[in-house]
C-alpha cells in the first residue's frame, strides 16, 4: 500500500505518517525535560531531527512505524503513537509520546486504540507490548486503560540496558475480546 494513503480518522484525530511540518512541535516535545524524561531524555533540536527521522524511516523500510497525531479541529500536531519494533526490542510495541499541551484530554487513549487496532489488522502480531519505566504513572494508566497488564521487568537492548522498564501487554485474543465488547456497549 502506498504510504501516503495510510490514514486513520478517529472522533477527534487524524493518524498519518510523519511529515516535515510536524518537526517543530516534535522538537519542542523533546526540549521539554518532563515530557522527555522516560523517552531517552531531553534533546537539542539537531538531535531531535535525527530521532524524528526514525519513524518515517521505519515506515519506509519496515512498512510500519508510529503515526503522527493531528487534532482534526485545529490541524495541530499532538504527538506520535503507534507500532514500533526496533532491533533487539522485547516484543511488538505500540508506543505513545504526546506534546505536553495535549496531555489529560484522552487523545493518547483515542490514538492508541486506533493504532492497536491497525497493528493487529495489518501486521499479523500475536501480542502487543508497551515498555514503561516503573515511575511513569501516566503511561501506566494509559496501558491499563488499553487493557494491558504489567508482565514484569524487561530488558531493552544496549545502550538502553540500564534503563529500568516493565513490559506491559496483552495478547491479540484479549484485545479482540475487549474491542468486541466495546462495540456491543
Ligand atoms: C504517557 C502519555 C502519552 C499519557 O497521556 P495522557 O494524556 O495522560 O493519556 P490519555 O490520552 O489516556 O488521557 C487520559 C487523561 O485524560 C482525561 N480525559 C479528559 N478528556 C478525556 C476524554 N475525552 N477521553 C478520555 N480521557 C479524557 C482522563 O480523565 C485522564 O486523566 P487522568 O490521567 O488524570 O486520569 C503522556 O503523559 C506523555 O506523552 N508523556 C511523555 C512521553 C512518555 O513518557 N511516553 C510514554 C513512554 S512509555
Amino acid at each position: 500500500m502506498p504510504l501516503d494513503t495510510i490514514r486513520i480518522e478517529t472522533e477527534r484525530l487524524v493518524l498519518r505518517i510523519p511529515q516535515i511540518q510536524d518537526f517543530d512541535r516534535f522538537a519542542e516535545l523533546f526540549a521539554d525535560e518532563e515530557a522527555a524524561r522516560y523517552i531517552g531524555g531531553q534533546l537539542l533540536r539537531a538531535e531531535a531531527w535525527r530521532k524524528f527521522l526514525q519513524q518515517p524511516g521505519a515506515w519506509a523500510v519496515q512498512g510500519f512505524g508510529m503515526f503522527s497525531l493531528i487534532e482534526r479541529a485545529s490541524g495541530r500536531w499532538l504527538g506520535e503513537v503507534g507500532p514500533w519494533q526496533p532491533e533487539g526490542w522485547p516484543g511488538n510495541e505500540v508506543g505513545w509520546i504526546l506534546h505536553r499541551d495535549a496531555w489529560g484530554r484522552g487523545f493518547a487513549s483515542e490514538a492508541a486504540t486506533a493504532a492497536i487496532d491497525w497493528a493487529f489488522e495489518n501486521l499479523g502480531w500475536d501480542s502487543v507490548i508497551h515498555c514503561i519505566a516503573p515511575q511513569n504513572t501516566p503511561s501506566q494508566r494509559l496501558a491499563q486503560r488499553m487493557g494491558s497488564r504489567n508482565q514484569g521487568p524487561g530488558k531493552l537492548p544496549p545502550p538502553h540496558q540500564d534503563a529500568p522498564i516493565d513490559v506491559w501487554g496483552q495478547s491479540r485474543e484479549e484485545w479482540m475480546r475487549r474491542r468486541a465488547g466495546d462495540r456491543q456497549a
